[in-house]
C-alpha cells in the first residue's frame, strides 16, 4: 500500500536556479480581465507535469472503477516571496483546519478527494494528532518498557485509523501540495482543465486563503535582501494584485462542475454583501461565507436565488466537539445533488 502524499517533490524549496531574468517583461497591477497575462508573465513550478500525470490516473480510475464524483478542496494559505533565493516570504493565518476536515466529511459521503494543500498545513486524518495542540505523543503511553496507545484514546483513534485505512484501500485521496502563490495558481489551473471530463460531477470547494497580493517574478531580487540596502533602515515592497481567477474557473477552466468559493471577513456587516458580490461578479453556485472569529461555529450560505442560509452549533453540539463541517459538508452535497440533476435534464 503507497500513501497517498507523493513524495516526488517538495514545494516548500524555491527554485534557485530560476533567478531573476530581466527578459520577463514588467506585470503590472491585475484587473479582472489580466488572467491570461499572469501565465504569460509567470514561469510554471517545474514538477508541473507530474501532477498533471498523477491527477489524470486519478480521475481515470473513478471514471472507469468507481463512478465516484470528485471534489477539489484547496486548502491552507499561500506564501508570497520575497527573494528568489527564498529567506523571507509574506503569509497568512490558515492552518488548513476547514480543508482538511471538509476533505473527511466528503470523503465520508462517497467522494473521492483531490486535496490541494498548503505544505506541511493539516492533512485529513493525520490531523488529529499532527497539529501542535495536539501533540501525538500525547496519545502514547509507556508500559512495561513499551510505548502503547493510551487507553483513553485508543477507540477514537482505530475510528481514525479505518477512515484513513479506507480512504488509502480504496484509492480516494490524492494530496497534491503548493507553497507559493504562484504554485497554487498554476496547480488550480492545471488540475482544473485535467477535471473538466468530470463536467457536473465535480465540485470545486476553494477553502484556500489565496494571497491577494504579491511580487511579480520580473521584479523579484535573487538574493535575500541586504538590511544595508534599506533606505534610512526602511524597507519600501511594491506588491501588485493577484488576478482573481474565479472568473477563469467558471468560464473556461471547470465549465460545467459546481463551484463553491469561500468568503473570510472579520466585519458581520459586510460578509453577506460581500459574499452576494463574489456571486454577481463570477456566476458561480454558491459562496460559504464565515468571520475570523466565529468560523469553526457558523457559516453561511450565499445563494444566487438570494437565500441566505445560516448553519450553526448550538452549545451542546460545541460541548461535544461537534465539528462544523459534518453539517457543512451533506448540506454542500444536496446543492451539488441539484447542480447535477439541473444540467442532466
Ligand atoms: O484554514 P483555517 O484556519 O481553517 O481557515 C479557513 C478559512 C477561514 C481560510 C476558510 O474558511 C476561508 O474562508 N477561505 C477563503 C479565504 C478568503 O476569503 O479568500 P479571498 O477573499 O481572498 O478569496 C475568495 C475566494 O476567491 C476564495 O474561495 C479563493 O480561493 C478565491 N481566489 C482568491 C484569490 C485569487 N487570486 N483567486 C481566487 O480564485
Amino acid at each position: 500500500m503507497t500513501p497517498p502524499q507523493s513524495k516526488n517533490f517538495h514545494t516548500a524549496n524555491p527554485e534557485a536556479e530560476s533567478a531573476i531574468d530581466r527578459s520577463i517583461p514588467e506585470f503590472e497591477a491585475a484587473k479582472i480581465s489580466d488572467e491570461d497575462e499572469y501565465f504569460q508573465n509567470h514561469k510554471p513550478p517545474s514538477y508541473l507535469p507530474e501532477i498533471e500525470k498523477e491527477v489524470q490516473e486519478f480521475i481515470e480510475y473513478h471514471r472507469k472503477n468507481t463512478q465516484k464524483r470528485i471534489a477539489l478542496v484547496t486548502s491552507g494559505g499561500t506564501t508570497v516571496p520575497l527573494e528568489n533565493n527564498t529567506v523571507r516570504f509574506i503569509d497568512n493565518f490558515s492552518a488548513g483546519t476547514r480543508g482538511a476536515t471538509s476533505a473527511e466529511y466528503f470523503l465520508e459521503n462517497g467522494y473521492a478527494v483531490i486535496f490541494l494543500h498548503r505544505e506541511f498545513s493539516l492533512l485529513p486524518y493525520s490531523r488529529h494528532y499532527s497539529h501542535s495542540t495536539n501533540c501525538f505523543l500525547d496519545f502514547m503511553t509507556e508500559k512495561n518498557d513499551k510505548i502503547e496507545i493510551n487507553p483513553k484514546f485508543a477507540d477514537e483513534m482505530l475510528k481514525v485509523l479505518r477512515k484513513y485505512n479506507d480512504a488509502k484501500e480504496s484509492n480516494s485521496l490524492i494530496l497534491i501540495p503548493f507553497t507559493t502563490v504562484n504554485q497554487y495558481l498554476y496547480t488550480l489551473k492545471t488540475v482544473s482543465e485535467c477535471l473538466h471530463v468530470m463536467s457536473s460531477k465535480a465540485l470545486f470547494y476553494l477553502a484556500a486563503a489565496v494571497s491577494d497580493f504579491f511580487i511579480p517574478q520580473s521584479r523579484m531580487p535573487t538574493h535575500k535582501i541586504q538590511s544595508s540596502a534599506t533606505k534610512d533602515g526602511e524597507l519600501v515592497i511594491r506588491l501588485a494584485q493577484v488576478p482573481k481567477f474565479l472568473s477563469r474557473l467558471v468560464e473556461n477552466w471547470a465549465q460545467g462542475a459546481m463551484i463553491i468559493s469561500f468568503k473570510l471577513e472579520t466585519d458581520n456587516n459586510i460578509l453577506i454583501k460581500k459574499a452576494t458580490s463574489a456571486l454577481d461578479r463570477y456566476h458561480h453556485q454558491l459562496v460559504i461565507g464565515n468571520l475570523l472569529q466565529t468560523r469553526k461555529k457558523e457559516v453561511v450560505f450565499v445563494k444566487p436565488n438570494g437565500d441566505n442560509d445560516w448553519i450553526k452549533l448550538n452549545e451542546d453540539e460545541i460541548k461535544g466537539n461537534v465539528e462544523i463541517e459534518s453539517k457543512m459538508i451533506p448540506a454542500v452535497i444536496k446543492v451539488h445533488d441539484e447542480w447535477i440533476q439541473s444540467n442532466s435534464s
